[in-house]
């Protein structure tokens, strides 16, 4: 086991109408506030109006429109900008991890006076944030509980994520309900996020009986209650499985003591995201049974096997290359039932940029250093292979 040094400071308050403690948990952080949004769907809901009815006595300044994979310019910039002027003390983040992560880097950026994208290219180590709020309304990124935010520059096709401790969420929100509207192809994109946060921390060199028993059940959880979310988007008890799973999946709780992975799976469909704006969930369904079949050998097969037996169920006196191959299987045909188009092509993405991508990614995101070292080349069959 490895050394670790590790905390979560952020409070989550979980459950149906948790938002009743809204107005104490805001009063403690001040009266001025900027509340960021997406494109309306807390309007849809009715929690766009709730929330301005119990912060009646706060001033509000807003920030709406943040763009799924978040946009630098305009909404990181503009939102500097509204916390500058109306001297903001608390940032209140309602929406999916695109607002809270949005929100993030304009909780650094407000406390810094020079270029926010000095702070997301860690060029300048951040001395100072806001403090977030956030009420979830998607359960996906684990936002809501890590201290990182991913942030896209359209112009360079970057998509960065942004790690820093005072990041962290100060009070998380989480009401299961507000997630009864979520789409299925984003229920279904929130499903493979978390499960890929899950696998990516699951395929390692060392780690212990516990991680890899937490991993299995939180992916064994994740699918059970995400067929039971499509089914019937309003099951109370599914959604609220499935959103506490979300939160678990990317603060580092289920690695504890682990070796690092490497993240490789995130490190491509990053580049993805920022090269076509798709959605990272659904990017990180076909990447991952692709990325598995690459790095399946003789040094990792064991892990597959203990993969395939304690969440699929796969028959343990099976030949190993066999329990392996058909863990890989399992894991694509599952992302298929949940309604993932399995392809890139689907989501309009051909060869023309695969050598340029993998570049990109063989340069930014240091994979050679992951659980299965990959080259320029190994991403590049990864990539083609998922078209
Ligand atoms: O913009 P609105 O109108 O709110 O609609 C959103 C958006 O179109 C909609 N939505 C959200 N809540 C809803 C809802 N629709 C109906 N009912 C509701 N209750 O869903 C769409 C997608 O929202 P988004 O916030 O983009 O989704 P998600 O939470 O999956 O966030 C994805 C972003 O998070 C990053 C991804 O890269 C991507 O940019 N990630 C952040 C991580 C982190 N901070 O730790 C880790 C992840 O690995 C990931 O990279
Ligand atoms: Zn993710």
């Amino acid at each position: 086991m490895q050394n670790f040094d590790y905390m979560t400071p952020t409070r989550l308050i979980f459950g149906e109408n948790a938002i009743e403690k809204l107005h104490d948990v805001m009063t403690a952080f001040g009266k001025r506030v900027l509340l960021t949004y997406g494109g309306g769907s807390i309007k849809k809901i009715g929690l766009y109006d709730r929330v301005k009815e119990i912060l009646t006595d706060f001033e509000i300044t807003e920030l709406p429109g943040i763009q799924p994979n978040p946009k630098y310019d305009p909404s990181v910039l503009e939102g500097v900008r509204l916390c500058k002027e109306n001297d903001i003390e608390v940032i209140l983040s309602v929406g999916g991890g695109s607002v809270l992560d949005c929100s993030k880097a304009i909780a650094a950026g407000a406390k810094y006076d020079g270029d926010p994208w000095d702070l997301i290219t860690y060029k300048v180590k951040a001395q100072a944030a806001l403090p977030i709020v956030d009420i979830l309304t998607l359960a996906a990124t684990g936002s809501e509980y890590d201290c990182g935010g991913v942030i896209s520059r359209t112009e360079t096709n970057d998509k960065i994520g942004y790690v820093d401790p005072l990041l962290f969420p100060a009070v998380s929100f989480l009401d299961p309900r507000y997630t009864f509207s979520v789409s299925k192809k984003q229920t279904a994109a929130g499903c493979a996020d978390a499960m890929n946060h899950t696998i990516e921390q699951y395929f390692c060199e060392d780690s212990t009986l516990l991680n890899d028993g937490f991993c299995e059940s939180m992916l064994r959880s994740l699918m059970f209650n995400t067929r039971k979310c499509l089914a019937d988007p309003e099951d109370y008890t599914a959604r609220a499985e499935m959103m506490l799973c979300c939160t678990y999946g990317c603060n580092g709780i289920l690695s504890l003591g682990n070796s690092d992975s490497g993240w490789p799976c995130h490190a491509i469909e990053h580049a993805l995201s920022a090269y076509y704006d798709i959605t990272h969930g659904e990017g990180l369904a076909i990447i991952t049974p692709r990325w598995m079949l690459h790095i399946l050998s003789d040094r990792t097969i064991d892990r597959f096997v203990k993969y395939g037996v304690n969440v699929f169920g796969l028959d343990p006196t099976l030949p190993k290359q066999e329990i392996a191959e058909k863990a890989i299987n399992e894991t694509y045909f599952f992302f298929e039932s949940i309604g993932i188009p399995m392809h890139l092509h689907k989501l309009g993405i051909g060869p023309e940029r695969i050598d340029e991508m993998a570049h990109h990614i063989a340069v930014n995101e240091g994979l050679e250093n992951a659980y299965v070292p990959l080259t320029e080349e190994d991403i590049k069959k990864i990539l083609t292979d998922s078209l």
